[in-house]
């Protein structure tokens, strides 16, 4: 696991999630159809099965919860948890607009202090959510200490920027003409291979640790100039509109070359992990 926390403290890297996090909680886009497959095989992973319990940590607006709701049925149950009240409040209203009533949202504040009853959950989850935390060990540990004994875990993560060229291509050249690059990833934590997950899950004391990295096929835009527009579009403000040109013109190339046959279709490398608590 690469861990940079930056001058501060893990209070300081949530309160800056929460802010951040709290800006996209009504557009997120947890329902999009590309993300459908991760929540598909990381519930599958999980094994999730009609009647079971189920924790589902840094839950955003519901995904993977919603589905594992449909799944556990009306002897299940379902809890989701985030960081961000916005996240908390989107996803209760999409409960509440499937009818589902086995499933319940709540804020944390502190993913290393998650307060569950202990030995509880027969399955838990964690989607796309622990790059984002400053202590991912400590969230494992909790969801470990929660799960009865045989109890399923199954976690997720973008695979690192350099696995999706067109993504970091545009911010090598905001590098190269700008001096430096505007859209600063802002995750402390970054999982470079399936491995890094792995150990995650067999440091927290999980066995049956295995894991996986999964491809999705995402069409980015229609074209290449659609896409710089709308990537650089609030970068080049600052900027002369003759270097924004410069910038738009190269970048367009690039985005053309990068699959070879100009297509614009990005396959998302996807890191999972999954375990089973041996109580
Ligand atoms: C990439 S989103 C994933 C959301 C959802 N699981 C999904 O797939 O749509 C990351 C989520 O992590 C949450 N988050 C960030 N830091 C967190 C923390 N320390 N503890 C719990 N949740 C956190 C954010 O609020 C956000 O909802």
């Amino acid at each position: 696991v690469n861990q940079t926390l930056p001058d501060g403290s893990a209070e300081a890297v949530r309160a800056q999630q929460l802010e951040e996090w709290a800006e996209v909680a009504r557009s997120w886009c947890g329902f999009d159809p590309e993300n459908r497959p991760i929540t598909d095989r990381l519930v599958q992973r999980a094994d999730i099965r009609p009647g079971d319990t189920v924790v589902d940590l840094a839950c955003g607006t519901g995904m993977p919860a919603l589905i594992e709701a449909e799944m556990v049925g009306p002897t299940g149950h379902v809890l989701g948890l985030d960081l961000v009240p916005g996240m908390v409040e989107e996803a209760r209203r999409q409960a509440a607009s499937r009818s589902l009533s086995n499933v319940e949202f709540r804020v944390i504040s502190d993913e290393g202090r998650l307060d569950l009853s202990e030995a509880f959950y027969d399955a838990a989850t964690c989607k796309h959510g622990l790059m984002w935390m400053p202590n991912p060990p400590g969230a494992m540990a909790e969801l470990c200490k929660a799960l009865r004994p045989g109890g399923r875990v199954a976690v997720s993560s973008w695979a690192p920027p350099e696995r999706h060229p067109l993504m970091s291509i545009v911010s090598e050249l905001q590098l190269r003409l700008l001096g430096y690059r505007p859209m600063q990833p802002s995750t402390p934590v970054t999982f470079d291979s399936e491995g890094s997950l792995r150990s995650l899950l067999l440091e927290a004391g999980y066995l049956n640790v295995d894991s996986e990295t999964m491809t999705i096929p995402v069409t980015l835009a229609a074209s290449a100039e659609e896409f710089v527009e709308a990537e650089l579009a609030e970068d080049t403000r600052a900027i002369s509109a003759e270097t924004a040109e410069q910038l738009r013109r190269e970048a367009i190339e690039h985005v053309r070359a990068v699959n070879g046959d100009g297509s614009l279709v990005l396959d998302l490398a996807v890191l999972l992990s999954w375990g089973v608590n041996p109580g």
